[in-house]
């Protein structure tokens, strides 16, 4: 499958993808990253790795459905059949995601449907749960609210702060994500119906 990742900044995940897609029985094929902001550290990661890299400034459009536009198209012309967002920090327009339905994919650093949103690791501590982590998911119109494709957990410890415990979970992101492509690239886990259909064993 023919990928493409999404980043606004500096592409960690993006990175333990591109890695994992060297191998040469990996499922899918990293395309394209695309930034919407030019200064994205990953996209000079992603250039030193050989991918071909675009960046589609959100500031230069009057409106979200014209940059989602333009987004659509840098995707098509790529010959895009999967997009991974990897710290992606744009919402985007129902149409948008409507186009890309079971096709797009995203890493939350957080246990879904816990802690939705922005600063995932201090919603965590401020609930004192002992178990944090992070989910990929398919992509919703609803922020975070996607069918669940893959979790991992780790431990809150005594004497935590958000920096530590975020420290704790992108290990376990870097683990996760590309396995969880790994997943929806060789169809053992379709989006379908709304929700995800695991092949027996997954
Ligand atoms: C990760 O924690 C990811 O889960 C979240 O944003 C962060 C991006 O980090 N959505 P990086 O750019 O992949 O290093």
């Amino acid at each position: 499958k023919r990928v493409a990742i999404l980043i606004s900044g500096r592409g960690s995940n993006m990175v333990s993808v591109i890695e994992a897609a060297k191998a040469a029985d990996y499922p899918a094929e990293i395309v394209l990253v695309l930034s919407n902001r030019p200064d994205a550290a990953g996209l000079a990661r992603a250039a030193e790795a050989g991918i071909p890299t675009q960046a589609i400034d959100h500031k230069t459009f009057e409106s979200r459905e014209s940059f989602d536009a333009a987004l659509d198209t840098a995707l098509r012309e790529a010959g895009t059949e999967l997009v991974c967002l990897a710290g992606f920090m744009r919402i985007f327009s129902a149409g948008f995601v409507e186009a890309w339905a079971g096709r797009m994919i995203n890493i939350h650093p957080s246990l879904l449907p816990l802690f939705r949103g922005a600063q995932t690791h201090e919603q965590a501590l401020a609930a004192g749960v002992r178990l944090h982590g992070c989910t990929v998911h398919y992509v919703v119109p609803e922020l975070d609210a996607g069918p669940i494709i893959a979790q991992a957990a780790v431990p809150v410890l005594a004497g935590d702060d958000a920096d530590s415990l975020a420290a704790r979970v992108i290990v376990q992101e870097h683990r996760l994500y590309p396995k969880a492509l790994a997943l929806v690239a060789s169809g053992r886990a379709p989006l379908e119906g709304g929700r995800v259909a695991f092949a027996t064993g997954q």
